[in-house]
């Protein structure tokens, strides 16, 4: 994948730190507000393409009630987003070895109601995933309107997160989450940053 740079809100020493002592770390104002603009108006104006995440192979989950789009290249501002998770994940591979090797990454919409159980995304370090990195695109975001993710962190504090606008959420992607049931919509991209044996 294509190089980029990582904004300058994006301080790597102090993320590498927080994933070292707690398994997460939060960037906010991760973006340029005419980015975020042309995100939203990319996510918002495709979300008729946007599919049940419950479904998959045909077979009806009830974990989740979320709607998502997985992102392609002619996606290409949020593969910009891609991109700078890419240029990351190459930090974390200098500092901890880990490996990443591809990005994979969906749009996610929950309406009003809609909510993801608790969960791990990396159950027991089948799926290749090893950091998520869900990025809030909504353009406001009140206290009170749920949709929290709920994180236990590596040594098993718990932590309630806003999806404030404009913010990453970055956590090992084999610890325990959820998102609590949203009250208005709520739009973000979740990614992963994971290792694929099959391009080695
Ligand atoms: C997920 C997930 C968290 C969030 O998509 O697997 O846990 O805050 N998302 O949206
Ligand atoms: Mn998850």
């Amino acid at each position: 994948m294509e190089a980029v740079l990582l904004p300058k809100s994006w301080n790597v020493d102090q993320i590498l730190d927080d994933l070292d002592q707690h398994g997460f770390s939060i960037i906010d104002d991760a973006y340029s507000s005419e980015y975020i603009h042309q995100l939203v108006e990319e996510c918002t104006s495709h979300l008729n393409q946007f599919r049940d995440a419950a479904i998959q192979n045909g077979i009806v989950s009830n974990i989740r009630s979320d709607h998502i789009l997985w992102l392609h290249e002619e996606l290409k501002i949020s593969h910009q987003h891609t991109k700078t998770l890419y240029t990351l994940a190459e930090q974390f591979n200098r500092a901890f070895y880990l490996g990443i090797n591809n990005v994979e990454a969906h749009f996610a919409c929950y309406n009003s109601g809609e909510f993801y159980a608790l969960h791990r995304d990396n159950p027991q370090g089948k799926n290749g995933r090893i950091i998520s990195a869900v990025y809030y695109l909504h353009e406001d975001w009140q206290d009170d309107w749920g949709g929290e993710l709920r994180l236990q962190d590596k040594n098993d504090q718990w932590h309630t997160l806003q999806p404030k606008p404009n913010r990453v959420a970055l956590f090992q992607s084999d610890l325990l989450h959820e998102v609590l049931k949203a009250k208005h919509q709520r739009l973000s991209i979740t990614a992963w940053l994971r290792h694929n044996d099959s391009i080695l």
